[in-house]
């Protein structure tokens, strides 16, 4: 496995590659590595010939620059968890490599950034559509590859690539979590050890929730998680919403067609942490 930091040097490598026939898989990252992301490396390196990891943390979607300084980092640690399988190559450039100039770009991706975190983190998912763009163009992916657990991020590069024509598959890849049910996150190992365990009743009452779609109506259930979540004196939520998973918009009644799935976002001291789940409805 090669860890490369220039662009030139990454594409001389990935020409050599297509030559040999093979198909490239993308994962992009900003590094700070766990199993989930691991799992998306193995789904790439099933399925395509070349993975390619890229570890940037882009600047350009947070827009909380004290939570940009405190992401973890650590290159050498995720070079040695992505050494012994499927990446054959690691891109880790500095931020002069990907913004050689200031990106002013501005997409626009109508009401599926405007809900849940594009509401209450502004200008997020324009600096990802920035990242991965420009990414994208930088390797060229046949396949690339994204987690569930950033639900909204996953809707966003779909339309983001359909609007742009860019001729990537994008795969989308399950939400992996601990032993005890919290999502993995690289901000997770920023919780001490009394949040930490608080943390888990984010998707404890995820998963009980998911199972009230019988006995209340979608208003009632999701006062009754926030309040839920909330009864942990480490835990304020910001939202929760049960929406459609195409369009995002809210869902009013469990009768409403489509894919429905509870999102959240909940503040664990000064950590923000993001869930969700698919919420089904079964005919009484
Ligand atoms: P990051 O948070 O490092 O996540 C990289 C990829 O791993 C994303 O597609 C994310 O959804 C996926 N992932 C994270 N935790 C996961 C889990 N528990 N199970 C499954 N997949 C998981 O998302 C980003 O970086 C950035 O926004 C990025 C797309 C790299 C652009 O900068």
């Amino acid at each position: 496995m090669q860890v490369v930091k220039h662009i030139n040097e990454l594409q001389l490598i990935l020409n050599k590659m297509r030559m040999q026939g093979l198909t490239i898989g993308f994962v992009p990252t900003m590094g700070a590595l766990h199993i989930g992301h691991l799992s998306l490396v193995e789904k790439a390196g099933q399925e395509t010939g070349f993975v390619v990891v890229s570890i940037f943390v882009n600047p350009t979607q947070f827009n909380d620059q004290s939570d940009l300084s405190r992401y973890p980092r650590n290159l050498q640690k995720d070079v040695e968890l992505l050494a012994p399988g499927h990446c054959q190559l690691v891109f880790a450039p500095e931020p002069e490599e990907i913004y050689p100039e200031p990106d002013t770009r501005q997409f626009n991706f109508g009401s599926l950034e405007q809900v849940m975190e594009g509401k209450f983190r502004p200008g997020h998912f324009n600096g990802v559509a920035q990242v991965v763009s420009r990414l994208f163009d930088i390797v060229q992916p046949d396949k690339a590859y994204f987690g569930m657990k950033d639900f909204q991020q996953l809707a966003i590069i779909n339309e983001m690539v359909r609007r742009l024509e860019i001729p990537v598959e994008i795969v989308s890849c399950p939400i992996i979590r601990e032993s005890d049910g919290l999502a993995m996150s690289s901000r997770n190992m920023l919780l001490n050890p009394d949040q930490r365990k608080a943390a888990v009743h984010i998707s404890t009452t995820l998963f009980e929730a998911a199972n009230k779609t019988n006995g209340l109506n979608v208003e009632d259930l999701c006062q009754w998680v926030v309040k839920r979540i909330n009864e942990n004196e480490f835990l304020n939520t910001e939202y929760f919403e049960i929406v459609n998973s195409e369009t995002l918009l809210p869902v009013k009644n469990w009768n409403e067609s489509g894919e429905k799935v509870g999102c959240v976002a909940v503040h664990c001291g000064k950590i923000r942490l993001i869930d969700n789940m698919k919420f089904e409805v079964r005919s009484a």
